[in-house]
Formats: structure tokens, sequence, C-alpha cells
């Protein structure tokens, strides 16, 4: 079948991807370099005095909104093309005791991880700034983060109550170390707080009711400093003295699991199928969508990559692995709350699988799906249920029968990165066209992604 994708052919919208169904899907992709690692690299590559080196970065707007920040804070941060759709920073900072008041407004643009991460790390510095971005970004919740900033001696402040960005952040120095749960599973909201720790007097321990990603952890370790952890059943603490120095260090940073779950899900669903993605992040905290969709039946192989071949500059305890898919019979699953917090950004693709597996699939316990880039249970909803697929969404519950037969139809991505991924993957195996509004969105997370899809189907 041919192949018709990008802009609408009449120009009316130029935001509008076409895809049509795929007769077979073969080929190696290129993932982008992991979004989370990549935007806590350059983070640390600020505080650290010296010069970091940071491979394999991701390229996606998010990145780049906190590869700016870095740069209007202090650092001189130089961006080089990469191999592999990657860049590579090079960071010279002149460490944290000497960052500067920005010119101007910081603009993290899309980015939760960029606005939340960098209010705690300039919680604890002497300056003052003002976080900003998007109007999807603008309506974020930031009182989680705040709050135990505010506890530990920073004073900010924020729109509507202190609910919503932009959010004003004068720093303090040193601050109080704080002893936090958090209320929602949040790697964001525990990465502020340890952030904020490293320039507090005494210990700062984060709770967590349910464990989420400890890129945070492991990469402060990386870089020098002591953060001990431990699990709790679902729940996880993790906790560091404050007056540590960030070393500078060169990394690599692996490839996206998150963005190579559309693949997988693609390669799941297709009859036809076989594909490869090379160095994908499996942090055992994110690789829960992987996990899923494996017990739905899907077929991937695994093969752990060493440290040897994806040529570290540095061991940052990230594993990674090369993986391959092939079209599956998938099943239904039920997935609680510690899914959802764990497999939180795979959560829209994966409730595409689902509309192909057999039986009923049901999601509880998702509201925190809702303060995303999107409300992604009214998105996926809406868009799934325009491609013919039954789910059904009761308060932050979702179910979905399966399997249907999708027919392609006019999708709306809301203009969030991963719902405009997810229907492009629905239009690779939907009979007739589907389109996809705010399709330029998946530069979000994935510059090249409906490259990808051309280079891999026929
Ligand atoms: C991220 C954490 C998650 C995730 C986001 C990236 C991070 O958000 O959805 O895409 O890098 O820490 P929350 O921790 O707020 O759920």
């Amino acid at each position: 079948m041919a192949a018709a994708l990008g802009p609408r052919a009449t120009g009316a919208d130029p935001d509008v991807a076409l895809v049509r169904p795929a007769g077979r899907l073969r080929g190696e992709l290129r993932l982008p370099g992991d979004k989370s690692i990549s935007h806590r690299a350059l983070m640390l590559a600020l505080l650290a005095r010296g010069a970091s080196r940071i491979d394999g970065c991701g390229d996606g707007a998010d990145v780049r909104s906190t590869a700016a920040i870095a740069a209007a804070l202090g650092a001189t941060v130089e961006r080089v093309e990469g191999a592999r759709a990657t860049v590579t920073y090079r960071v010279a900072s002149p460490g944290a005791d000497r960052l500067h008041p920005p010119s101007g407004v910081l603009d993290c643009g899309n980015s939760g991880t960029s606005l939340r991460l960098f209010a705690g790390l300039i919680a604890g510095l002497p300056l003052k700034a003002t976080l900003d971005g998007d109007a999807s970004l603008r309506r974020r919740p930031v009182a989680r983060i705040i709050e135990p900033l505010r506890s530990m001696g920073a004073e900010l402040s924020a729109r509507e109550n202190d609910s919503l960005p932009p959010v004003t952040v004068v720093g303090h120095s040193p601050l109080r170390a704080v002893e936090w749960m958090t209320a929602v599973p949040s790697a964001q909201v525990k990465s502020a707080i340890l952030l904020a720790g490293l320039r507090a007097t005494g210990t700062t321990r984060v709770r967590e009711a349910v464990a989420t990603r400890d890129h945070t952890e492991r990469m402060l370790r990386a870089r020098g400093v002591t953060v001990r952890t431990a699990r709790d059943g679902d729940g996880a603490v993790a906790e560091l003295e404050g007056g540590q120095t960030v070393r500078a260090i060169d990394e690599r940073v692996p490839g996206d699991l998150s963005s190579a779950a559309f693949w997988l899900v693609a390669g799941a669903i297709h009859p036809d199928a076989e594909l490869a993605i090379r160095g994908a992040g499996v942090n055992p905290t994110r690789r829960a969508g992987l996990d899923l969709l494996r017990a739905m039946g899907a077929r991937i192989d695994e093969r752990p990559t060493t440290t040897f071949e994806t040529g570290a500059a540095a061991d940052v305890g990230e594993p990674s692995a090369d993986l391959v898919i092939r079209s599956s019979d998938l099943r239904a699953i039920a997935l609680g709350p510690a899914d959802v917090a764990a497999a939180i950004d795979e959560l829209p693709i994966l409730c595409l699988a689902a509309t192909q597996a057999e039986g009923r699939t049901t999601i509880s316990g998702a509201g925190e799906l809702r303060h995303k880039e999107s409300d992604r249970i009214a998105g996926i909803a809406a868009g799934l249920a325009a491609l013919g697929a039954h789910i059904e969404v009761d308060g932050d519950d979702i179910a979905i029968e399966g399997p249907t037969s999708l027919t392609g139809s006019l999708t709306d991505s809301l203009d969030d990165h991963r719902l405009a991924m997810t229907f492009a993957v629905a239009g690779l195996v939907a009979s007739g066209e589907t389109a996809v509004d705010g399709a330029a969105s998946a530069a979000i997370s994935y510059p090249g992604f409906f490259s990808e899809i051309e280079r891999i189907r026929s």
C-alpha cells in the first residue's frame, strides 16, 4: 500500500499528518536520547563546576528548553549534531555558587520536567528567576513543588493562588533539609526536592507511596554525590546530605524507551512486522511499559547492550538493551495505580495496544494522566473512539474492549506529542486514512518521528 504521510496536500492545515495503513513494517529505528536523562544531564552539568560532555542527548524541543535555561543561568552550552538523530552537548559551568540571575523569564516551553526540576535547582541558589511556558504548561499543577520548596526556606509564588505557572522562585542559600512524603507519585517532584536538598543543611528525605523513575538518584551518584535509596513495597525512599558537590563528568544518554514504546506497539499490532531498536534505556524504574506489553503477549526480544558497545564515556548506571519486536497476538491485562505510575508516559500507546488485544483491558487510578501535556484520558478516549475503538472512561478509570478493527478518521492530538504519535501508529493498522491534527507536536520528544514511519513502512 502506498505511503501517504505529511502535511495535507491541500495546504489547508500544515499541522495535519495523514497516515495510511502499512503493508508491512521492517527495519531498524533511530531513537532520540532519553528525555528524562537528557534534562538531568544538562541540569547537573550546570551545577557542576567545569566541563561536562553529554553524548546521545535528545534533541526534542523540551530538552532544547532545558539547554537554553542552563545557558541563561550562566553556563556555556554548545550543541553539536550527533549520530542517529541525537546531539552532543558540551557544557562549561562556573559551578552552582557562581551562577547568575537570568536577564529574562526562563521559557520552559512545553516541558514540565524543565519547570519543576529547575524550580528545585534554583530554590537553593541566591538568585531570583521566573519559570514560564506555553499554554499547555500553564495548565499544569505546580503546588506540588511549591509546598516542599517553601518548607525548605525558598520563596515561591505562582498564578491562581500558587497553583499554575508561571512560577517565580527566590532562592535561599542554604536551605533547610526536609522530610517529604509526596502526595502524588511524581519523579519530577522527588527530583525537585533532591536538587534543592543538595543546597540544604542536613538530610533531605523524599518518601513515595509508589516508586517513580530514579534517574536523578543514579545520575547524582555517578557525579560523586552519596544518595541512599530503599524500596518499601510499592513505595520508595531517597535521601541525601546537603552540601555535597556535583562533579562534572562525561556521559552517554541511552535511547528513550518511552519513544521506543511507539515502535513496540506498532510492531506488536501490525500483522506483518519485524522492527529492531538499538540501545534503548531499560532502567528498572522505566521499563514497565515494555514489561506490560510483554505481559499482553508482545513478542519482544531483548539483548542487553554493554557499556563497551554503547561507547559510554562514563558508566552512569543506566542499563540499555537492543530490542526486536515481531507481530504478536495480544491479550487484555489489568493495570493498577502502581502500573500507572511506572508506565505513565506509555499509557496512551498501551491504550492503542489494548484496542487490538483479546478481552477487556482495565486501567484504574490513572488521574495523573489528566495533568500531562494534555488531559490524556480525555484525549486518548476521543481519538481512539473516533477510530472505532471501544473505550470507556469512568472518572480516572479506563476500560478498553478488544480486538477492534480500526477505521481511519480525523484524530486530535491536542498538540500533545504522545497522543500525536499514538494516533499515527494507529493509522498504520487502521483502514483508510487517519488524519492526526497537531502532528508537529511529535517534535517535543521525537524529532524525525514521521520520517521514521516512512522509513520502516512499505
Ligand atoms: C518525568 C517524570 C514524569 C513523566 C515525564 C518526565 C521526569 O512526570 O511523565 O514525562 O523526567 O521526571 P511525573 O513525575 O510528574 O509524573
